[in-house]
């Protein structure tokens, strides 16, 4: 009989542009605080992209880490699924133009819209191509520039989000280990709590609406926060359920950083100490589906992921979307 096909992570990578936006600089541009933002959201600075530089020029600098970590070369890739709401074009996909600058050319590409759930749902995705014996090696990117979308006169979002890229490579193994589980979820009928309103096939981009900047983010960020915490439990319990674990079996949790408070609640729910948790939203803040990418590498290249140990990640974002995986390393 043949062995089963688990999927592992073979590498990661990740790549934020250089310029770093403070609070400081913030408090120059709209009406806000270094307090405020550090006792709301725990974010010191982010970063952000110089004009010119497109989400797939990060994407390719997180992938080249990732693939050379991974010991594979570019043609070595089947598959490129590449999350972000921040594309370079709306035609083509992002992972096209991927694809090209990495010259992947064996690789069949997807962009996935699931704001910052967009790696766990590429994660997930993947795992279930590799599990089928379709593919062999996937690339997994979630890549953002949100400075580009967000409108910075609006101080409830412009000071949030920031801009990067995390990439993994997704392989195939006989061993037991790798992602044992993931779990997806959607709920379209809270859409308009975060969104853009107009530049889309509906309403496309006339002069009024850029006026009103209808083309960039609104969120009701009070509601989102409280979504985000309950969705994210919800993600966890059922992913730790799933895979028959406890929650003092996870060694990390790796969070979408989009405020530190909603990380410290979803802890606390989880019953899990701050010390078995990964932030890093004080350098980034939310970068959407960078984020968990962003984080896992850090994480592994800090050497707080062991052989053998176990990862929780759990993401949140706009659609709604929502996700988690567990992997054992
Ligand atoms: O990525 C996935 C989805 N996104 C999220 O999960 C984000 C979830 N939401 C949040 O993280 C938080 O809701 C925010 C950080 C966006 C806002 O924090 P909050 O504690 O929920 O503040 P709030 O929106 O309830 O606003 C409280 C006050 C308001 O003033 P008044 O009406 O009480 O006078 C805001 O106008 O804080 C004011 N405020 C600010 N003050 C200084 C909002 N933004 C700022 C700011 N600086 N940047």
């Amino acid at each position: 009989m043949s062995k089963k096909i688990n999927t592992f992570i073979s590498g990661t990578g990740s790549y934020a542009p250089p310029r770093i936006l403070t609070n400081f600089d913030l408090e120059k541009m709209v009406e806000t605080s270094n307090e405020w933002i550090i006792s709301r959201t725990g974010i010191k600075e982010r970063r952000i992209a110089e004009d010119g530089c497109a989400p797939s020029d990060l994407a390719l600098e997180a992938s080249k880490i990732a693939l050379e970590e991974a010991q594979l070369t570019p043609d070595q890739i089947d598959l490129i699924l590449l999350g972000t709401v921040t594309p370079d074009y709306i035609l083509p996909s992002t992972a096209c133009i991927l694809q090209d600058k990495l010259k992947a050319k064996n690789a069949a590409v997807l962009d996935i819209v699931a704001a910052c759930s967009g790696f766990i749902y590429g994660l997930s995705i993947a795992s279930a191509f590799i599990s089928i014996d379709q593919y062999k090696n996937i690339l997994v990117i979630g890549v953002e520039t949100l400075s580009k979308i967000v409108n910075w006169k609006d101080r409830n979002t412009c000071v949030i989000f920031g801009d990067g890229a995390g990439a993994a490579v997704v392989s195939a193994t006989t061993e037991d280990k790798g992602i044992l589980g993931t779990f997806l979820f959607g709920d379209g009928s809270l859409a308009n709590l975060l969104h853009i309103p107009v530049g889309g096939a509906k309403i496309p981009l006339p002069k009024e609406n850029i006026d009103l900047n209808e083309h960039l983010i609104h969120m009701q960020g009070s509601e989102v926060f409280k979504s985000a915490v309950r969705a994210m439990e919800d993600a966890a319990e059922h992913i730790i359920q799933k895979t028959g674990l406890t929650p003092e079996d996870v060694d990390l949790l790796i969070p979408h950083q989009a405020n530190i408070r909603i990380i410290e609640a979803l802890a606390k729910r989880l019953k899990l100490p701050m010390s078995k948790v990964y932030v890093n939203i004080d350098r980034y803040g939310n970068t959407s589906a960078a984020s968990v990418p962003i984080a896992l590498d850090e994480a592994r290249k800090k050497g707080l992921i062991k052989e053998g140990s176990i990862s929780l990640l759990v993401a949140f974002g706009a659609g709604f979307t929502w996700g988690s995986a567990v992997i054992k390393w």
